[in-house]
């Protein structure tokens, strides 16, 4: 099934869909996203996503976008007539379309672009029994890490440094040696006495809808559990580190720098988190209760 897209209202092929060069999104990257997952047809936290795309927007003073029921009945429809199961939707808003120059514009409407795609969940719990690997690199983002704007380019750059060595993901480290967050995930460690940590939320992370879902699991389940930034070294000697994104609820990783992390294979804790992860996705979208898939 291929992706389908909607743009200010009109529904198309993606490879058809298409936006004005003087978007100020194309431009400047002035502009704000959200990716969120579906399966079974259904959105996983919704709410969350919605929260977090307003957090964004007011922060950028974007206005004049649609409220949350209409963004939510046209993500609904979007999905529906892609017919896909499960996947992502991606929901991009921008400042809208004006004469190139930086300051705001007056008066413009802002883009609202929405593309569902296909997406296999089912590979990652594959993934999970094998781990990933990570690489460290320095932290070399701006200072406003918590909004999850288009500005990508310091965090393309870094997963492909990543990619290019083999690894899954890059471990962002910032000048005062501590770890933040992934070029795409939130990211975790376990300590020798077992306690999960991770970053405090601050301008240097994005809050993830993942992390902040995760955290709620572990806590429910009796897990110790610190928002406390760790660094590079704490990382090399953790009993376990893992990752969580939306397209990755959760994933081990079992290698950082070449060198093995803990005893080189997933750990407990990953494993009871993403059981406790998995059964979360599955109440609020019935997802893998029929199927083999989980
Ligand atoms: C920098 C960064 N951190 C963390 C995440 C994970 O956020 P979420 O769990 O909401 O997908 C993402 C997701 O794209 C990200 O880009």
């Amino acid at each position: 099934m291929p992706a389908l897209a909607y743009v200010n209202g009109r529904y198309a092929p993606v490879s058809d869909a298409v936006i004005p060069v003087e978007d100020r999104g194309f431009q400047f990257a002035d502009s704000v996203y959200e990716v969120v997952a579906f399966l079974n047809g259904r959105f996983l936290d919704p709410e969350k996503h919605l929260w977090r795309l307003r957090r964004n927007l007011a922060a950028l003073h974007i206005e004049g976008v649609a409220g949350d029921a209409a963004l939510l009945s046209i993500a609904k429809r979007l999905v529906a007539r892609s017919r896909l199961r499960d996947g992502i939707l991606y929901i991009q808003v921008s400042r809208g379309v004006a004469r190139r120059d930086h300051p705001f514009p007056a008066a413009t409407r802002p883009t609202l672009v929405m593309v569902a795609r296909r997406f296999d969940f089912a590979q990652r719990i594959a993934q999970q029994k094998l781990g990933v690997a990570v690489i460290s690199l320095p932290e070399q983002r701006w200072a406003r890490a918590d909004l999850k704007t288009t500005g990508l380019l310091p965090a393309v750059l870094s997963k492909q440094e990543a990619r290019d060595a083999g690894a899954f993901e890059a471990m962002l480290v910032a000048g005062d040696g501590s770890v933040t967050e992934g070029a795409s995930t939130n990211l975790w460690m376990v300590d020798n006495a077992g306690c999960i940590r991770t970053h405090p939320l601050s301008a240097r992370i994005l809050p993830g809808v993942a992390r902040d879902t995760l955290m709620a699991l572990a806590r429910a389940d009796g897990l110790r559990i610190e928002e406390r930034a760790f660094t590079l070294e704490e990382a090399r000697s953790a009993a376990e580190l893992f990752l969580t994104s939306t397209t990755a609820p959760i994933l081990p990783i079992v290698s950082l720098d070449g060198a093995p992390v803990g005893t080189g294979v997933p750990g407990p804790v990953a494993a009871r988190l993403a059981a406790l992860t998995w059964t979360e996705i599955s109440r609020q979208t019935g997802w893998g209760q029929a199927g083999p898939a989980a």
